[in-house]
């Protein structure tokens, strides 16, 4: 947060349908890096000011707008009918107008505004007692945008819209990239005074400039390098841009916080995933949600990871897919292994080819090397899990627990039939199916006996010839 004279205000504009986005969901929940749209500016917000100066306007799809906000104490502003960038600062005139202090004013489309940009912005208010200041850009196309007009001092005389300009204001290449910061008190004394005076009949937040001018305070603008930063979302090749700028900077932050990208142009990490030091993530991994991965550790080709935790030095290996859950240090996933969810792998465990584990507590040093099903079980330290093992945890109406005691030994393809206790040390014959307990140290063997029919092929064969 910074510190200012003054406390700052931020309002972000959020109410639009976004029709060009051909799409039944309003524009600022489709997401990007991640995170949907009005998220990232609700957390550029929080950089600057406390939660409870910061107001979304929400409109189209209100509710939905609200609970994609996660951040607690944010307050919103419901415009009910959309009539212009101006009108939506003006209904909330009632919560906005006794903050004081200085009015920040964000769109909720534009996701890709840098905390140090708005903190010039800021600066560049404060320090020069204007009414407020806009932020602009040179573009060589600034087809669309509001045009800026200023006097002979440099100060903003005022924006025109595109649908509005002269030919020769259409000429002008700075263009009004839709973010400012108002005095509050010079703001509110003269927001009044906006009229819908153009073809749309819209209360336009660019006549601000207009209007505090002729009023004799000056109104700043403030030039950004690259207009791409302030860009506002309208199409989903807009989306699609926006979401590869996000991913770099992920990308680029975590490198030069010490984690090896292989091939990061195939990489895909969200924003709050948190990856330690000399962790090597190789091409076309998918890091998602909440994910944290601790230091030195390896994320093999093509592995998805979602909601998870990772200590140091664990190995997963290629093709895994890891949901919900957490693994423990020196362990070793895959390759082709499925954590599906709420699963605990401790420490120094493997799991190995076409595994699957669901809401499954792996011990220290336990193996599922090969093609099993694991679910709603619990499996003690030093277990040995032999291929085929399958945990039978679903009767057609409930699911029911398994549990095998530490340094039990499961034959491979055994059935272990839920609710179903394996005691320590237990052995389980290859092939069992087991709806039993087993007591501790004890030998199960739960299938049919072989029986040997003698000189039978020989016979069968003799038959066939004739
Ligand atoms: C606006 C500016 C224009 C600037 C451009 C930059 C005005 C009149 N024009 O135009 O000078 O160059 O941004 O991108 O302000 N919104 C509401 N309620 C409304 C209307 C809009 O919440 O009633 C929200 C939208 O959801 C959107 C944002 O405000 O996120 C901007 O509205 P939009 O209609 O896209 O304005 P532009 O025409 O782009
Ligand atoms: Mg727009």
């Amino acid at each position: 947060m910074i510190r200012m004279p003054q406390p700052l205000t931020v309002v972000i504009l959020a109410a639009g349908l976004g029709t060009r986005m051909k799409s039944r969901k309003a524009k600022v929940l489709h997401r990007a890096g991640g995170k949907a749209l009005v998220e990232h500016v609700v957390e550029t917000a929080l950089a600057l000011t406390s939660r409870e100066r910061i107001f979304v306007v929400v409109g189209h799809q209100a509710d939905e707008v609200r609970k994609a906000v996660s951040t607690p104490g944010i307050g919103f502003i419901e415009q009910a009918e959309q009539k212009g960038t101006g009108h939506a600062v003006m209904v909330g005139r009632g919560v906005l107008e006794p903050m004081g202090g200085y009015l920040m004013i964000l769109y909720g489309d534009s996701p890709l505004l840098r905390v140090a940009t708005l903190q010039r912005l800021i600066h560049t208010v404060t320090d020069s007692g204007a009414a407020g200041v806009l932020m602009t850009a040179e573009m060589s196309d600034p087809t669309g945008y509001g045009r800026v007009l200023r006097d002979s001092h440099g100060h903003v005389e005022s924006v025109v819209e595109q649908k509005v300009a002269t030919p020769e204001q259409l000429g002008i290449r700075e263009a009004n990239m839709g973010i400012y910061c108002y005095r509050a008190d010079l703001f509110w004394e003269h927001v009044g005074q906006i009229r819908p005076n153009n073809p749309a009949c819209e209360y336009y937040l660019t006549d601000m400039a207009e209007i505090l001018h002729r009023a004799g305070h000056p109104v700043d603008a403030m030039r950004i390098d690259d207009e791409r930063e302030a860009l506002g979302i309208n199409t989903r090749v807009e989306l699609a841009e926006v979401d590869r700028v996000l991913r770099d900077r992920k990308l680029r932050e975590l490198m030069l916080g010490g984690v090896t990208i292989e091939k990061p142009e195939t990489v895909t990490i969200d924003a709050d995933v948190r990856i330690g030091i000399d962790t090597v993530v190789s091409p076309f991994v998918q890091i998602l949600g909440k994910t944290t991965i601790g230091e030195n550790c390896r994320i093999g080709a093509c592995s998805i990871l979602k909601d998870s935790e990772l200590e140091d030095d664990v190995l997963i290996e290629p093709f895994t897919v890891v949901g919900t859950s957490k693994v423990e240090k020196w362990s070793q996933v895959g390759p082709f292994a499925r954590l599906r969810m709420e699963n605990h792998v401790e420490e120094g465990a493997h799991i190995g080819n076409f595994v699957e584990l669901k809401k499954t507590r792996l011990g220290a040093k336990s193996k599922a090397n090969h093609l099993a099903y694991l679910g709603d079980s619990t499996i003690g330290a030093r277990v040995n899990v032999g291929a085929g093992t399958i945990t039978c945890n679903y009767d057609g109406f409930a699911k029911h627990q398994t549990r095998i005691g530490e340094g039990a030994f499961v034959g491979s393809n055994s059935t272990l039939v839920a609710p179903i206790e394996i005691g320590e040390g237990a052995y389980l014959g290859a092939g069992s199916v087991i709806t039993e307990p087993v007591p501790p140290d004890a030998l199960a063997i739960g299938r049919s006996r072989q029986v040997n029919k003698a000189e039978w092929a020989r016979k069968r064969r003799a038959l066939h010839k004739k």
